[in-house]
């Protein structure tokens, strides 16, 4: 069988060899960020917004939560980023059991539905503070930050004030 490094000899039988490269060989699966839910339950007081949610997540897919509102989606969300402990349950992610970890100590990140910007500072600036919190200097930070805008197209928006943009921006 060819090896993905072969190239690919289309000769038909009298014609001249015609040679094609190899198609790039395809990413390799994901090893890691398995998300397993088991028997996971959300109580805010008398309200049970999770009841005994057994998920998979295998590494490297997609997963949607698609439900009602109210239904405990964001719940479920929060939990696995832990930004709300468990009522009951257990969530591991590649097998470790992250009930006793903080967000930042999970490999876990979190895109909140209403954004969470600073108000007072404009898009470059909310952008580029994390580099500015490890001592990027300004004119990096801000070329960083512009490059990130740039690429979800709110590269003419840098100078705007949160209060100035809509939601979807
Ligand atoms: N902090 C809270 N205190 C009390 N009830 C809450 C709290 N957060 C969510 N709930 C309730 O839990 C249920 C699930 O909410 P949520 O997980 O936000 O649902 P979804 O994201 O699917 O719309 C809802 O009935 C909601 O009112
Ligand atoms: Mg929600």
């Amino acid at each position: 069988m060819a090896r993905a490094t072969d190239n690919v000899d289309l000769r038909a039988p009298g014609r001249s060899a015609a040679r094609v490269p190899a198609a790039p060989a395809p990413p390799a699966p994901a090893t890691k960020g398995r998300i397993e839910l088991a028997g996971v339950v959300k109580s805010y007081g008398t309200v049970t917004a999770v009841d005994h949610v057994d998920l998979a997540v295998p590494a490297g897919s997609y997963c949607c939560l698609l439900g009602p509102s109210g239904c405990g989606k964001t719940s479920t969300l929060r939990m696995i980023a832990g930004h709300e402990e468990l009522s009951a349950g257990r969530i591991s992610i590649d097998g470790h059991d992250v009930g006793g970890l903080t967000p930042a100590d999970r490999p876990t990140a979190m895109m909140f539905q209403n954004y969470a910007l600073f108000p007072h500072l404009n898009c470059r600036d909310n952008v580029a503070f994390s580099l500015r919190m490890r001592g990027v200097p300004k004119a990096e930070r801000h070329e960083i930050a512009f490059g990130k805008l740039d690429l979800v197209h709110m590269g003419d928006y840098m100078e705007r004030m949160p209060s100035q943009l809509s939601g979807g921006q």
